[in-house]
């Protein structure tokens, strides 16, 4: 299976911060972003990886990753998304990366302090569709929120006002090949984005899309709080294991 990691978009959320780096190469604790869904994809055994840039500062990746050796990874992929059109028309530009592979998709955000193996290999065993990680959260509005009944994700709530439960969908996904036709039918939500909650819930209605809980703290990294508190996580981790 193939890992591409999603770090378009501009950070707007982070400015001023991003106005002189790229969000995802702004430290969190004391490595940049964007190695800890890279670590994440690798210690899964997913070593051919597409990093899907945007905004400013762009073309700093590959001063920082280069060929992505020090990850041990087989092979590093760049490709820069204009604008920032959302989750899923970043995700678009890995088509031809993907070339009718499964992917394993990161957003540059996100970071777990547990591993991805067990879900990884429940989608090596499914045949097609594809497969969430879902975490219960305080907060559910901020996120996709799955509802969940008799085993199955019916319906994913992009950051609902009144969430319908507190599991967040993470931005850990799993899809076929058949993800980038369902982008392609995709309509811009009210916020101008190709959601990837939309691309998600065309699965569902297509009865195949799978999910599984993800063990051990999550959290994303754009905002102030969530980037001070990603920091503060991975710290008490590394004291924990020291
Ligand atoms: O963190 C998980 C959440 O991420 C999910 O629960 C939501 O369903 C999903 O929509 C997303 O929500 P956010 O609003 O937090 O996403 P954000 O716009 O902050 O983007 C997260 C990452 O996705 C960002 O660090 C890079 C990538 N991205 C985002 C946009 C908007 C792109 O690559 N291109 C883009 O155009």
């Amino acid at each position: 299976m193939r890992g591409v990691i999603l770090a378009g978009g501009k950070g707007t959320r982070l400015f001023p911060l991003t106005k002189i780096t790229n969000k995802h190469l702004l430290p969190v604790y004391d490595a940049p972003m964007i190695y800890y869904p890279i670590q994440t994809l690798v210690n899964a055994g997913i070593r051919d990886i597409l990093i899907v840039a945007g905004g400013n500062y762009a073309g700093d990746f590959l001063q920082l990753l280069g060929n992505g050796r020090q990850f041990g990874l087989t092979s590093l992929n760049y490709t820069y998304q204009e604008g920032d059109g959302g989750i899923a028309d970043a995700l678009a530009l890995a088509e031809h990366f993907a070339d009718g592979d499964k992917i394993c998709v990161i957003l540059g955000d996100n970071i777990i302090e547990l591993g991805i193996d067990a879900a990884v290999s429940e989608f090596h065993k499914q045949e097609s569709g594809a497969r969430i990680l879902l975490k219960e959260v305080h907060d559910p509005e901020r996120f996709g929120v799955a509802e969940v009944r008799g085993g199955h994700v019916v319906n994913i709530q992009e950051k609902p006002k009144l969430p319908r439960s507190n599991y967040a969908v993470t931005g850990i996904y799993m899809y076929d090949a058949s993800v980038f036709a369902k982008i392609r039918t995709l309509d811009p939500s009210s916020r101008g984005e190709l959601e990837i909650t939309d691309v998600n819930n065309a699965y569902i209605q297509e009865g195949s899309l799978r999910f599984s809980y993800l063990d051990g703290w999550w959290t994303d990294a754009g905002t102030f709080d969530s980037l001070l508190r990603a920091s503060s996580l991975v710290s008490q981790s590394k004291h924990k294991d020291a």
